[in-house]
């Protein structure tokens, strides 16, 4: 078991004063979360986010990507993947993360407990290269909240990077003043 600390952050608004009103640059407050996380389940999600990959259907951008989660609100914590498939119409391509979440919204499952993410084909990039794109991280936001915020979604971003698991980010870190409808 190690704790992961997700640090606070404390960045106040910006304001400037121009003559046609002022100018806010909104600035950041996230509260330091501490998450208990068990080793078996950690290599457990990245291990079934990097299988999953293999289940991509990816014709046109040969871009592999496999994503697990594990829903806070299953009791059995079982392990839900999904892979990226692409259409010929490339509008109606899903990414990975979403074929994965939308399988556990499918099953009855409303909030995200932790979400791996394995791009295969860029593993030894930066973490541009491997995060979920805008669109998913709208999704994961609509799932991402438990009643307690230290119960919120954890995204693990995988890397092959020698002597580095992942990267873990909850989704303040990940979506920036995400759309709340
Ligand atoms: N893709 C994902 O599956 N997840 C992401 O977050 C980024 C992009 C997929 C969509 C498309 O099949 C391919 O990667 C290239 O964009």
């Amino acid at each position: 078991m190690a704790t992961l600390i997700l640090p606070a952050l404390n960045q106040p608004d910006h304001e400037i004063t121009t003559p046609a009103g002022r100018i806010r640059v909104p600035g950041q407050r996230i509260a330091e979360k501490r998450v208990e996380i068990h080793d078996a389940l950690l290599t457990g999600l990245l291990d079934a986010a990097r299988s999953a990959a293999a289940g991509a259907h990816a014709p046109y951008s040969h871009f592999h990507v496999g994503a697990a989660v594990v829903m806070a609100d299953d009791p059995e914590q079982r392990i839900i993947t999904g892979a990226n498939i692409e259409n010929s119409s490339y509008g109606a391509t899903v990414c990975g993360e979403r074929n994965a979440i939308f399988q556990a919204a499918a099953l009855g499952f409303r909030r995200i407990r932790y979400l791996a993410v394995s791009t295969a084909d860029s593993l030894d990039g930066p973490i541009e290269d491997r995060s979920p794109c805008g669109i998913c991280r709208q999704v994961i936001n609509d799932f991402a909240r438990s009643e307690d915020a230290a119960d919120d979604a954890i995204i693990l971003i995988d890397t092959a990077e020698p002597g580095v698991l992942c990267e873990a980010l909850d989704i303040e870190r990940l979506l920036p003043h995400g759309f709340v409808f």
